[in-house]
Protein backbone atom coordinates (compact mmCIF):
# COMPACT_ATOMS: atom_id res chain seq x y z
CA UNK A 1 0.00 0.00 0.00
CA UNK A 2 0.91 3.48 -0.63
CA UNK A 3 1.46 5.48 2.60
CA UNK A 4 1.54 9.24 3.24
CA UNK A 5 2.41 10.57 6.58
CA UNK A 6 2.23 14.42 7.56
CA UNK A 7 4.62 15.99 10.00
CA UNK A 8 8.41 16.26 10.08
CA UNK A 9 9.84 15.91 13.38
CA UNK A 10 11.64 12.82 14.98
CA UNK A 11 8.01 11.16 16.01
CA UNK A 12 7.42 10.91 12.49
CA UNK A 13 10.93 9.93 10.94
CA UNK A 14 10.27 6.82 13.81
CA UNK A 15 6.66 6.57 12.16
CA UNK A 16 8.22 6.48 8.62
CA UNK A 17 11.51 4.10 9.47
CA UNK A 18 8.86 1.35 10.88
CA UNK A 19 6.37 2.25 7.85
CA UNK A 20 9.47 1.84 5.68
CA UNK A 21 10.45 -1.78 7.44
CA UNK A 22 7.16 -3.41 6.59
CA UNK A 23 6.80 -5.59 3.39
CA UNK A 24 3.24 -4.15 2.96
CA UNK A 25 3.62 -0.27 2.47
CA UNK A 26 5.00 -0.35 -1.62
CA UNK A 27 5.65 3.41 -1.26
CA UNK A 28 6.27 5.98 1.29
CA UNK A 29 5.61 9.53 1.02
CA UNK A 30 5.91 12.54 4.22
CA UNK A 31 4.90 16.23 4.16
CA UNK A 32 7.01 18.28 5.09
CA UNK A 33 9.67 15.51 6.72
CA UNK A 34 13.07 16.48 7.34
CA UNK A 35 16.49 15.35 6.11
CA UNK A 36 16.75 12.07 7.82
CA UNK A 37 13.19 11.10 6.46
CA UNK A 38 13.80 11.77 3.09
CA UNK A 39 16.43 8.47 3.08
CA UNK A 40 13.31 6.63 3.65
CA UNK A 41 10.59 8.15 2.36
CA UNK A 42 9.90 11.10 -0.76
CA UNK A 43 9.00 14.31 0.79
CA UNK A 44 6.55 16.72 -0.35
CA UNK A 45 6.62 20.71 0.26
CA UNK A 46 2.85 20.97 1.23
CA UNK A 47 1.98 22.62 4.60
CA UNK A 48 0.99 20.06 7.35
CA UNK A 49 -1.58 22.52 8.41
CA UNK A 50 -3.56 23.00 4.98
CA UNK A 51 -5.82 20.14 4.75
CA UNK A 52 -7.24 20.80 1.20
CA UNK A 53 -3.67 20.55 0.04
CA UNK A 54 -2.88 17.87 1.90
CA UNK A 55 -6.03 15.62 0.51
CA UNK A 56 -5.21 16.95 -2.76
CA UNK A 57 -1.47 15.54 -2.23
CA UNK A 58 -2.86 12.09 -0.98
CA UNK A 59 -5.40 11.44 -3.71
CA UNK A 60 -2.61 12.50 -6.43
CA UNK A 61 -0.33 10.25 -4.88
CA UNK A 62 -3.18 7.72 -4.49
CA UNK A 63 -2.50 7.10 -0.99
CA UNK A 64 -4.51 4.31 0.49
CA UNK A 65 -3.35 5.59 3.89
CA UNK A 66 -2.66 8.95 5.29
CA UNK A 67 -0.80 9.16 8.92
CA UNK A 68 -1.15 12.66 10.53
CA UNK A 69 1.69 12.97 13.12
CA UNK A 70 1.30 16.45 14.94
CA UNK A 71 -1.56 17.54 17.39
CA UNK A 72 -1.54 21.16 15.13
CA UNK A 73 -3.06 19.51 12.02
CA UNK A 74 -5.17 17.22 13.53
CA UNK A 75 -7.22 20.06 16.00
CA UNK A 76 -7.46 21.83 12.64
CA UNK A 77 -9.09 19.13 11.09
CA UNK A 78 -6.94 17.71 8.78
CA UNK A 79 -7.52 14.32 9.13
CA UNK A 80 -11.40 14.83 8.11
CA UNK A 81 -10.43 16.73 5.12
CA UNK A 82 -8.46 13.59 4.21
CA UNK A 83 -11.48 11.13 5.15
CA UNK A 84 -13.54 13.64 2.99
CA UNK A 85 -11.33 13.17 0.07
CA UNK A 86 -12.22 8.98 0.30
CA UNK A 87 -9.12 8.19 1.78
CA UNK A 88 -8.10 6.42 4.69
CA UNK A 89 -6.61 8.56 7.90
CA UNK A 90 -5.10 7.75 10.90
CA UNK A 91 -5.87 10.50 13.16
CA UNK A 92 -9.17 11.80 15.39
CA UNK A 93 -11.29 13.97 13.82
CA UNK A 94 -10.91 17.54 14.82
CA UNK A 95 -13.89 17.46 17.19
CA UNK A 96 -12.16 14.23 18.83
CA UNK A 97 -8.84 16.12 18.92
CA UNK A 98 -10.23 18.16 21.17
CA UNK A 99 -9.31 15.93 24.08
CA UNK A 100 -5.85 17.55 23.65
CA UNK A 101 -6.77 20.80 21.96
CA UNK A 102 -8.72 21.53 24.96
CA UNK A 103 -7.57 20.87 29.03
CA UNK A 104 -11.37 22.05 29.67
CA UNK A 105 -13.12 19.57 27.19
CA UNK A 106 -10.85 16.96 28.21
CA UNK A 107 -11.61 17.22 32.10
CA UNK A 108 -15.80 17.53 31.05
CA UNK A 109 -15.62 13.84 29.19
CA UNK A 110 -13.40 12.30 32.45
CA UNK A 111 -16.16 13.27 34.90
CA UNK A 112 -18.53 11.99 32.56
CA UNK A 113 -16.86 8.68 32.07
CA UNK A 114 -15.41 8.77 35.64
CA UNK A 115 -11.93 8.37 34.47
CA UNK A 116 -9.68 9.29 37.57
CA UNK A 117 -7.79 12.50 37.21
CA UNK A 118 -6.90 15.80 39.59
CA UNK A 119 -9.89 17.61 40.96
CA UNK A 120 -9.40 20.97 38.95
CA UNK A 121 -11.56 24.51 38.27
CA UNK A 122 -11.77 26.16 34.75
CA UNK A 123 -11.51 29.76 35.32
CA UNK A 124 -12.22 32.89 33.27
CA UNK A 125 -12.06 35.79 35.29
CA UNK A 126 -9.55 36.72 38.51
CA UNK A 127 -11.69 36.18 41.10
CA UNK A 128 -12.01 32.48 40.09
CA UNK A 129 -8.26 31.98 39.67
CA UNK A 130 -7.50 33.06 43.09
CA UNK A 131 -10.24 31.22 44.58
CA UNK A 132 -8.65 28.22 42.86
CA UNK A 133 -5.36 28.77 43.98
CA UNK A 134 -6.10 29.19 47.23
CA UNK A 135 -8.10 25.82 47.35
CA UNK A 136 -5.36 24.03 46.40
CA UNK A 137 -2.14 25.71 47.53
CA UNK A 138 1.07 25.12 46.79
CA UNK A 139 2.56 23.58 44.22
CA UNK A 140 0.09 25.78 41.93
CA UNK A 141 -0.59 23.58 38.68
CA UNK A 142 -1.82 26.22 36.01
CA UNK A 143 -2.57 24.73 32.66
CA UNK A 144 -3.46 27.04 29.27
CA UNK A 145 -6.57 25.41 28.24
CA UNK A 146 -5.48 25.51 24.79
CA UNK A 147 -2.83 23.78 22.72
CA UNK A 148 0.64 25.50 23.43
CA UNK A 149 3.54 23.49 22.08
CA UNK A 150 4.33 22.04 25.78
CA UNK A 151 4.79 25.55 27.28
CA UNK A 152 0.99 25.89 28.44
CA UNK A 153 1.79 24.41 31.80
CA UNK A 154 2.97 25.98 35.18
CA UNK A 155 3.69 23.84 37.95
CA UNK A 156 5.27 26.28 40.62
CA UNK A 157 5.62 26.96 44.36
CA UNK A 158 5.58 30.66 43.58
CA UNK A 159 1.92 31.84 44.08
CA UNK A 160 2.42 35.24 41.85
CA UNK A 161 4.02 33.10 39.08
CA UNK A 162 0.80 31.05 39.04
CA UNK A 163 -1.08 33.91 39.43
CA UNK A 164 0.55 35.83 36.32
CA UNK A 165 0.65 32.47 34.28
CA UNK A 166 -2.97 32.48 34.96
CA UNK A 167 -3.83 35.91 33.92
CA UNK A 168 -2.06 35.49 30.62
CA UNK A 169 -4.25 32.60 29.45
CA UNK A 170 -7.86 33.71 29.40
CA UNK A 171 -9.38 30.29 29.58
CA UNK A 172 -6.96 28.57 32.20
CA UNK A 173 -8.16 24.87 33.94
CA UNK A 174 -6.26 25.64 37.75
CA UNK A 175 -5.47 21.34 39.21
CA UNK A 176 -4.31 19.56 42.66
CA UNK A 177 -0.47 18.57 42.32
CA UNK A 178 -0.16 14.67 41.58
CA UNK A 179 3.27 13.86 42.72
CA UNK A 180 4.41 10.05 41.43
CA UNK A 181 6.30 8.88 38.76
CA UNK A 182 4.75 10.01 35.29
CA UNK A 183 3.92 6.93 32.89
CA UNK A 184 2.79 7.72 28.68
CA UNK A 185 0.77 4.85 27.56
CA UNK A 186 -0.46 4.80 23.71
CA UNK A 187 -3.27 3.10 22.32
CA UNK A 188 -4.32 2.42 19.17
CA UNK A 189 -8.21 2.82 18.88
CA UNK A 190 -10.87 3.12 16.06
CA UNK A 191 -13.48 4.62 18.21
CA UNK A 192 -14.54 1.45 19.51
CA UNK A 193 -11.77 -1.41 19.84
CA UNK A 194 -8.60 -0.11 21.92
CA UNK A 195 -5.50 -1.52 21.51
CA UNK A 196 -3.03 -0.62 24.14
CA UNK A 197 0.71 -0.07 22.91
CA UNK A 198 4.28 -0.80 25.42
CA UNK A 199 4.17 1.71 28.46
CA UNK A 200 6.87 4.53 28.18
CA UNK A 201 8.68 7.30 29.91
CA UNK A 202 9.90 10.87 28.99
CA UNK A 203 12.05 13.37 30.62
CA UNK A 204 10.46 16.49 30.10
CA UNK A 205 12.95 18.83 31.81
CA UNK A 206 15.93 20.02 30.18
CA UNK A 207 19.25 19.34 32.19
CA UNK A 208 19.97 16.23 34.37
CA UNK A 209 18.14 15.33 37.75
CA UNK A 210 15.23 16.81 36.45
CA UNK A 211 16.12 20.19 36.86
CA UNK A 212 15.96 23.35 34.61
CA UNK A 213 12.47 24.50 32.25
CA UNK A 214 10.38 22.22 30.98
CA UNK A 215 11.07 20.83 27.15
CA UNK A 216 8.95 18.55 24.28
CA UNK A 217 10.77 15.70 25.71
CA UNK A 218 14.79 15.48 26.22
CA UNK A 219 14.85 11.43 26.11
CA UNK A 220 12.83 8.35 26.84
CA UNK A 221 13.14 4.82 27.20
CA UNK A 222 10.79 1.59 27.47
CA UNK A 223 10.20 -1.01 29.33
CA UNK A 224 9.69 0.27 32.99
CA UNK A 225 11.06 -2.18 35.13
CA UNK A 226 9.67 -0.72 37.92
CA UNK A 227 6.03 -0.37 37.14
CA UNK A 228 3.32 -2.60 37.99
CA UNK A 229 2.98 -5.67 35.39
CA UNK A 230 -1.11 -5.15 36.09
CA UNK A 231 -0.64 -1.27 35.04
CA UNK A 232 -1.94 -1.96 31.36
CA UNK A 233 -4.35 -3.53 32.22
CA UNK A 234 -5.85 -1.30 35.04
CA UNK A 235 -5.38 2.17 32.84
CA UNK A 236 -7.14 0.35 30.03
CA UNK A 237 -10.06 -0.31 32.30
CA UNK A 238 -10.22 2.89 34.03
CA UNK A 239 -8.79 4.95 31.58
CA UNK A 240 -8.67 4.06 27.86
CA UNK A 241 -11.76 2.50 27.23
CA UNK A 242 -14.09 4.62 29.18
CA UNK A 243 -12.93 8.03 27.66
CA UNK A 244 -13.26 6.37 23.65
CA UNK A 245 -16.57 5.07 24.82
CA UNK A 246 -17.60 8.39 26.19
CA UNK A 247 -16.65 10.20 22.79
CA UNK A 248 -18.13 7.50 20.88
CA UNK A 249 -21.60 8.40 23.19
CA UNK A 250 -20.95 12.22 22.15
CA UNK A 251 -21.54 11.49 18.45
CA UNK A 252 -17.48 12.22 17.87
CA UNK A 253 -15.59 9.21 17.91
CA UNK A 254 -11.86 8.94 18.70
CA UNK A 255 -9.90 7.34 16.14
CA UNK A 256 -6.66 7.40 16.02
CA UNK A 257 -3.65 7.06 18.90
CA UNK A 258 -5.30 8.18 22.22
CA UNK A 259 -2.57 9.06 24.45
CA UNK A 260 -3.07 8.74 28.44
CA UNK A 261 -0.32 10.44 30.63
CA UNK A 262 -0.38 9.87 33.66
CA UNK A 263 0.97 9.83 37.55
CA UNK A 264 1.53 6.86 39.44
CA UNK A 265 0.12 8.50 42.70
CA UNK A 266 0.01 7.33 46.23
CA UNK A 267 -3.36 7.00 45.92
CA UNK A 268 -3.45 5.35 42.33
CA UNK A 269 -3.04 6.17 38.35
CA UNK A 270 -4.38 10.08 37.59
CA UNK A 271 -4.68 11.28 34.05
CA UNK A 272 -2.54 14.41 33.41
CA UNK A 273 -3.25 14.70 30.25
CA UNK A 274 -4.38 13.08 27.21
CA UNK A 275 -3.11 13.75 23.87
CA UNK A 276 -4.58 12.74 20.16
CA UNK A 277 -1.40 11.68 18.62
CA UNK A 278 2.25 9.94 19.46
CA UNK A 279 4.36 11.16 22.16
CA UNK A 280 7.22 12.67 20.81
CA UNK A 281 10.02 11.16 22.16
CA UNK A 282 8.13 8.53 23.42
CA UNK A 283 7.21 6.84 20.05
CA UNK A 284 10.87 6.66 19.27
CA UNK A 285 11.33 3.42 21.93
CA UNK A 286 7.61 2.09 21.86
CA UNK A 287 8.06 1.21 18.20
CA UNK A 288 11.70 0.00 18.39
CA UNK A 289 10.27 -2.47 20.13
CA UNK A 290 7.34 -3.17 18.25
CA UNK A 291 7.38 -5.92 15.90
CA UNK A 292 3.86 -6.33 14.55
CA UNK A 293 4.28 -4.15 10.86
CA UNK A 294 2.72 -0.55 11.55
CA UNK A 295 0.85 0.02 8.57
CA UNK A 296 -1.44 -2.67 9.18
CA UNK A 297 -2.55 -1.62 12.58
CA UNK A 298 -3.03 1.84 11.19
CA UNK A 299 -4.96 0.86 8.56
CA UNK A 300 -7.37 -1.00 10.77
CA UNK A 301 -7.51 1.38 13.00
CA UNK A 302 -8.40 3.97 10.48
CA UNK A 303 -11.18 1.62 8.53
CA UNK A 304 -12.78 0.56 11.79
CA UNK A 305 -11.57 -3.06 11.59
CA UNK A 306 -9.10 -3.05 14.72
CA UNK A 307 -11.92 -6.34 16.37
CA UNK A 308 -10.32 -7.94 13.92
CA UNK A 309 -6.64 -7.66 14.27
CA UNK A 310 -4.58 -10.30 16.10
CA UNK A 311 -2.84 -8.76 19.33
CA UNK A 312 0.34 -6.69 18.60
CA UNK A 313 4.04 -8.42 18.66
CA UNK A 314 6.72 -7.54 20.91
CA UNK A 315 10.79 -7.68 20.66
CA UNK A 316 12.00 -8.58 24.44
CA UNK A 317 14.90 -5.61 23.97
CA UNK A 318 14.68 -2.40 25.73
CA UNK A 319 15.05 0.85 24.24
CA UNK A 320 16.41 4.10 24.88
CA UNK A 321 16.33 7.47 22.68
CA UNK A 322 18.65 10.34 23.70
CA UNK A 323 17.37 13.76 22.37
CA UNK A 324 20.18 16.13 21.08
CA UNK A 325 19.00 19.65 20.80
CA UNK A 326 20.09 23.20 19.81
CA UNK A 327 22.38 25.50 21.83
CA UNK A 328 19.38 27.62 23.90
CA UNK A 329 17.38 25.04 23.37
CA UNK A 330 14.07 25.43 24.82
CA UNK A 331 14.69 29.26 24.54
CA UNK A 332 15.15 30.42 21.26
CA UNK A 333 17.64 27.83 19.62
CA UNK A 334 20.33 28.29 17.63
CA UNK A 335 20.12 27.02 14.38
CA UNK A 336 21.45 26.44 10.76
CA UNK A 337 25.10 24.37 12.54
CA UNK A 338 26.64 21.41 10.58
CA UNK A 339 25.90 18.01 12.26
CA UNK A 340 28.77 15.53 11.92
CA UNK A 341 29.01 12.15 12.75
CA UNK A 342 25.52 10.71 11.23
CA UNK A 343 27.75 8.22 8.89
CA UNK A 344 29.88 7.25 11.73
CA UNK A 345 26.51 5.57 13.71
CA UNK A 346 25.40 4.22 10.64
CA UNK A 347 28.97 2.73 10.20
CA UNK A 348 29.59 1.45 14.12
CA UNK A 349 26.31 1.42 15.17
CA UNK A 350 23.87 0.16 13.23
CA UNK A 351 21.65 -1.83 13.54
CA UNK A 352 21.46 -1.50 17.21
CA UNK A 353 21.27 2.23 16.98
CA UNK A 354 20.17 5.17 14.82
CA UNK A 355 19.37 8.57 14.66
CA UNK A 356 15.98 9.88 13.86
CA UNK A 357 16.13 13.42 12.78
CA UNK A 358 14.13 16.50 14.17
CA UNK A 359 14.40 19.62 13.45
CA UNK A 360 17.05 19.48 10.74
CA UNK A 361 17.32 20.06 7.42
CA UNK A 362 20.05 18.95 3.93
CA UNK A 363 22.43 21.93 2.97
CA UNK A 364 22.05 23.35 -0.48
CA UNK A 365 25.34 21.55 -1.51
CA UNK A 366 22.78 18.42 -0.78
CA UNK A 367 25.16 16.65 1.40
CA UNK A 368 25.54 18.78 4.82
CA UNK A 369 22.47 18.09 7.44
CA UNK A 370 22.18 21.73 9.24
CA UNK A 371 19.73 21.99 12.61
CA UNK A 372 16.99 23.39 12.10
CA UNK A 373 15.13 23.57 15.42
CA UNK A 374 15.45 23.44 18.98
CA UNK A 375 15.51 19.40 19.16
CA UNK A 376 17.84 18.18 16.84
CA UNK A 377 18.12 14.56 16.69
CA UNK A 378 16.76 11.57 19.10
CA UNK A 379 19.07 8.99 19.16
CA UNK A 380 17.74 5.70 19.60
CA UNK A 381 19.08 2.13 20.55
CA UNK A 382 17.73 -0.88 21.40
CA UNK A 383 19.44 -3.78 23.71
CA UNK A 384 18.27 -7.16 25.78
CA UNK A 385 18.39 -4.75 28.82
CA UNK A 386 17.88 -0.91 29.39
CA UNK A 387 21.29 -0.74 30.08
CA UNK A 388 22.79 -2.54 27.48
CA UNK A 389 20.73 0.14 25.01
CA UNK A 390 21.46 2.82 27.35
CA UNK A 391 25.44 2.45 26.58
CA UNK A 392 24.35 2.06 22.70
CA UNK A 393 22.20 5.10 22.28
CA UNK A 394 25.52 7.32 24.38
CA UNK A 395 27.95 5.77 22.29
CA UNK A 396 26.25 7.03 19.41
CA UNK A 397 25.40 10.34 20.72
CA UNK A 398 29.29 10.62 21.38
CA UNK A 399 30.21 10.25 17.68
CA UNK A 400 27.87 13.03 16.78
CA UNK A 401 29.05 16.15 16.13
CA UNK A 402 27.19 19.84 16.45
CA UNK A 403 28.25 23.06 17.73
CA UNK A 404 27.10 23.94 20.98
CA UNK A 405 24.25 21.22 21.35
CA UNK A 406 23.12 20.03 24.67
CA UNK A 407 21.68 16.28 25.73
CA UNK A 408 20.82 14.59 29.26
CA UNK A 409 23.29 12.88 30.45
CA UNK A 410 20.58 10.96 32.87
CA UNK A 411 17.93 9.23 30.43
CA UNK A 412 16.69 5.93 31.78
CA UNK A 413 19.75 5.50 34.27
CA UNK A 414 17.84 5.08 37.57
CA UNK A 415 15.41 2.61 35.70
CA UNK A 416 18.19 0.55 34.25
CA UNK A 417 19.21 -0.17 37.89
CA UNK A 418 16.01 -1.33 38.96
P1 LIG B 1 1.61 18.75 29.82
O1 LIG B 1 2.04 19.90 28.94
O2 LIG B 1 0.16 18.71 30.08
O3 LIG B 1 2.27 17.48 29.34
O4 LIG B 1 2.28 18.99 31.23
C1 LIG B 1 3.66 19.15 31.31
C2 LIG B 1 4.16 18.56 32.59
O5 LIG B 1 3.67 19.29 33.71
C3 LIG B 1 3.71 17.13 32.86
O6 LIG B 1 4.46 16.17 32.20
C4 LIG B 1 3.93 17.05 34.35
O7 LIG B 1 5.28 16.82 34.64
C5 LIG B 1 3.55 18.43 34.81
N1 LIG B 1 2.17 18.41 35.32
C6 LIG B 1 1.03 18.61 34.61
N2 LIG B 1 -0.05 18.49 35.41
C7 LIG B 1 0.41 18.19 36.65
C8 LIG B 1 -0.22 17.95 37.92
N3 LIG B 1 -1.53 18.02 38.08
N4 LIG B 1 0.58 17.68 38.97
C9 LIG B 1 1.92 17.63 38.82
N5 LIG B 1 2.57 17.86 37.68
C10 LIG B 1 1.83 18.14 36.59
N1 LIG C 1 6.30 13.48 25.20
C1 LIG C 1 5.34 14.48 25.41
C2 LIG C 1 4.48 14.76 24.27
O1 LIG C 1 4.62 14.22 23.21
O2 LIG C 1 3.59 15.57 24.45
Amino acid sequence: MKVLVIGGGAREHALCRSLSLDPDVTALHCAPGNAGIAEVAQLHAVDAMDGAAVARLATELEARLVVVGPEAPLVAGVADAVRDAGIACFGPSAEAARLEGSKAFAKDVMAAASVPTGRSYVCTTPEEIDKALDAFGAPFVVKDDGLAAGKGVVVTDDIAAAREHALACGRVVIEEFLDGPEVSLFAVTDGRTVLPLRPAQDFKRALDGDEGPNTGGMGAYSPLPWADPKLVDEVMETVLQPTVDELRRRGTPFAGLLYAGLAITGRGVRVIEFNARFGDPETQVVLARLRTPLAGVLLAAAEGRLADQPSLAWRDDAAVTVVVASHNYPGTPRTGDPIEGLADVVAQDAPHAYVLHAGTRLADDGSTVLSAGGRVLSVTATGKDLGQARERAYAAVDRIRLDGSQHRTDIAREAAEV
